[in-house]
């Protein structure tokens, strides 16, 4: 099995469609200085099936779509179709900001999409449209419920807490989602991409989190699902559902980290906080085969050292501090959150 320097295997593979999005979220979307990528430069559906599937023969057993918003990309069921019927895929899921979801449940299910992440930080309405610039909640709970009425399971909604923003939301997102079956991930704010403005003062950690629920509906810790997951998993002692917290920031899970990135325009990128990826696209539009291009992603694998969390963490409890200015790295939007 393919194995980096610290024994990670290459297990999930997360898949920007595009670093277009139709919201504006402050703690995820460059405002100055980001040029999108051209049209011609972001894969086709034929292009990232075909790389989906040598990712698959190199052991890679789970796929999630993102981006940007990868529902503002044109026909995506038709991408979702052709990624279930590769063989060796054991999982593909989706994680969208659901603003489109009411009408793309339907032919997303139809082609073979099972489960869903959809991002949701408040239930304010004003509050949402506020850390969206330009989001309706009105439709998105409508695109929630459309995927629930369509079957998608499980349903998980994402939300990132902010000190001072939405911290005071928590326990509304729980009762949400224990009244209508759908699992919560709490996700420590990050200093993603490079100008979100990120200070570890407005992140709020995952004790904080766990206390704030704790407090009102008791939990027990079941883990990290495969291991390898980035969210620990909580059940609800009086049999309310489940949640987990994503806590990148407060206890990093690099040493456990099987996740590669394919950027829209076609590189593989080895960390969430890598500041470039490697071209895979070039090789596909010059007559690679598939076997050329196995052997070039071997060669990346193999050579992979990141550490990224861990190292911010120590440098956080160091004497000088973190500083994420001093670090270039590629916009969320970009590599797929
Ligand atoms: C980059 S988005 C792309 C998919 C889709 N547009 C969405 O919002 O769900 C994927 C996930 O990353 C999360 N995210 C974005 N910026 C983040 C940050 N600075 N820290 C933690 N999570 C972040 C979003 O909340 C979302 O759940
Ligand atoms: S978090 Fe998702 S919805 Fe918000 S700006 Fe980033 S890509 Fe768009």
């Amino acid at each position: 099995m393919l194995k980096d320097t610290y024994k990670r295997a290459l297990k999930d593979l997360r898949i920007s469609v595009t670093d277009r999005c139709n919201y504006r979220c402050a703690y995820c979307m460059p405002f100055d200085e980001y040029v999108w990528i051209e049209k011609q430069e972001i894969l086709s559906f034929e292009e990232i099936t075909r790389l989906a599937a040598v990712f698959i023969r190199l052991g890679v057993e789970k796929i999630r779509l993102t981006g940007g918003e990868p529902l503002v990309r044109k026909d995506l069921d038709k991408l979702i179709a052709k990624l279930s019927a590769l063989p060796g895929l054991k999982d593909l899921c989706l994680t969208t900001n659901g603003s489109l979801l009411g009408e793309q449940a339907a032919p997303l299910r139809a082609a073979g999409l099972k489960r869903i992440n959809v991002s949701i930080d408040t239930l304010d309405p004003d509050k949402f449209k506020r850390m969206t610039k330009r989001g309706d909640l009105g439709k998105v709970l409508e695109g929630l419920f459309a995927a629930k009425s369509q079957g998608l399971n499980p349903i998980k909604i994402n939300a990132v807490i902010e000190r001072g923003v939405n911290d005071g939301d928590i326990l509304d997102l729980v009762e949400f989602a224990r009244e209508h079956g759908f699992a919560m991930r709490f996700i420590e704010y990050m200093d993603v991409g490079n100008s979100n403005d990120w200070k570890s003062g407005t992140m709020v950690s995952k004790d904080e989190i766990l206390e704030t629920i704790g407090a009102r509906y008791p939990l027990r810790q079941t883990g990290r699902e495969g291991n390898s997951a980035p969210s620990v998993d909580y059940t609800f002692e009086d049999g309310g559902g489940d949640l987990g917290v994503i806590a990148s920031v407060t206890e990093p899970f690099c040493f456990n980290c099987t996740r590669g990135r394919l950027t829209a325009d076609g590189k593989l990128v080895t960390c969430l906080f890598s500041e470039d990826g490697h071209d895979l696209k070039s090789l596909l539009r010059n007559g690679a085969t598939d076997e050329d291009i196995e052997g070039v992603i071997r060669a990346i694998w193999t050579r992979r050292t990141d550490r990224y969390s861990d190292e911010r963490l120590a440098a956080m409890h160091s004497e000088q501090g973190y500083q994420p200015a001093d670090h270039k790295k590629i916009e969320m939007i970009r590599l797929g959150g």
